[in-house]
């Protein structure tokens, strides 16, 4: 399906103008000189947690692990503080792990290559491409869900576009770097998921736009409607006082708490572990909420204020 190339230029011109007026360069991962290390942070990080909370955890992290030797070095126990509230542990388990991996295998240089970039846990394509672009000025494309969106209504009216990422590698002529932060940002601020068409700037050519996004709205409306009911959640509790993380299981590592039904609230999971082990806990805010083997589950984070726990710990190393 081939675009005109004619077009392609209206769309990067706009799009270099766009950023040029809006583009948010004061981000602290888009300083220059940055490191594949820095960038790669952040990519994790904003896989999960939007911007403007990324921020703060971004520069209290690389203020105590300002290398990828420093974190390699560093403890789960060490590392939880600095990661805890940005969700999805296994994300943060695989980035002590990459860290590792990057010392012990890459001699503690992120390699300058898409596919051994993706042998370290956590990184896939996407991550890749931003690491080779941001860091290394390669052609990549960093093609996640907003370029798509972004890409997609542009030139065939809908984000499910039938074209990926390395389609636009030789076309687009606008340095990588620029151009993924560009895209970022006008999908970010303009063409986002409800699109405020009426303040863009190219719209003029936008197939979105001209069609009333009327393929994207028949989609939407074909979609089965799935209730979740979260009452009928279980909680999966992560257990941990100030030095250690507390498993359920002797055998499993990581192995979290899962309560019966019926204590998913705060106050619930307060009495559960109150009246079954003697322990006072404060529990935060859920910071996932997801169907997983067949059951609707939500995380949540619980830090031991009062009591001994006699649970298994889980060791400094993982
Ligand atoms: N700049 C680099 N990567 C980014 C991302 N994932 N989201 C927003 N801005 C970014």
């Amino acid at each position: 399906m081939p675009i005109r190339q004619e077009k392609i230029t209206f769309f990067e011109r706009q799009l270099s103008d766009f950023f040029q007026k809006a583009g948010r360069v004061e981000l602290p991962w888009r300083k220059k000189g940055i490191t594949a290390y820095e960038v790669w942070v952040s990519e994790i990080m904003l896989q999960q947690t939007q911007v403007s909370r990324v921020i703060a955890y971004y520069n209290r992290f690389l203020e105590r692990f300002p290398s990828v030797q420093s974190l390699a070095e560093a403890s789960w126990e060490e590392f939880l503080p600095y990661y805890s509230g940005l969700g999805y542990y296994a994300r943060g388990r695989n980035m002590l792990l990459a860290a590792r991996t990057v010392v012990d295998e890459y001699s503690g240089e992120f390699p300058q290559d898409t596919l051994k970039l993706q042998t370290i846990p956590g990184i896939g394509p996407y991550t890749a491409a931003a690491i080779m672009s941001f860091v290394y000025g390669a052609r990549h494309i960093a093609w996640d869900t907003n370029l798509k969106r972004v890409v997609g209504r542009f030139f065939f009216g809908t984000k499910q576009a039938p074209i990926d990422g390395e389609y636009f590698e030789t076309k687009f002529v606008t340095p990588r770097k620029a151009m993924n932060a560009a895209l970022m940002d006008f999908g970010s601020a303009l063409c986002t998921a409800r699109p405020k068409c009426a303040a863009c700037p190219l719209r003029s050519r936008c197939v979105y736009y001209l069609e009333d996004g009327k393929q994207e709205v028949k989609k939407k409306r074909a979609e089965p409607v799935v209730r979740r009911d979260w009452k009928e959640a279980e909680a999966v509790v992560i257990l941990h006082d100030k030095h250690r993380l507390y498993y359920s299981s002797k055998r499993k590592k990581y192995a979290p708490f899962i309560l019966p039904k019926g204590y998913n609230t705060r106050a619930g999971i307060k009495a559960y572990f109150e009246t079954n082990y003697g322990l006072t806990l404060a529990v935060r805010p859920p910071h996932e909420k997801r169907a997983e083997a067949g059951k609707l589950r939500i995380f949540v984070n619980a830090q031991i204020l009062l009591g001994t726990p006699k649970f298994p710990t889980f060791s400094a190393k993982i």
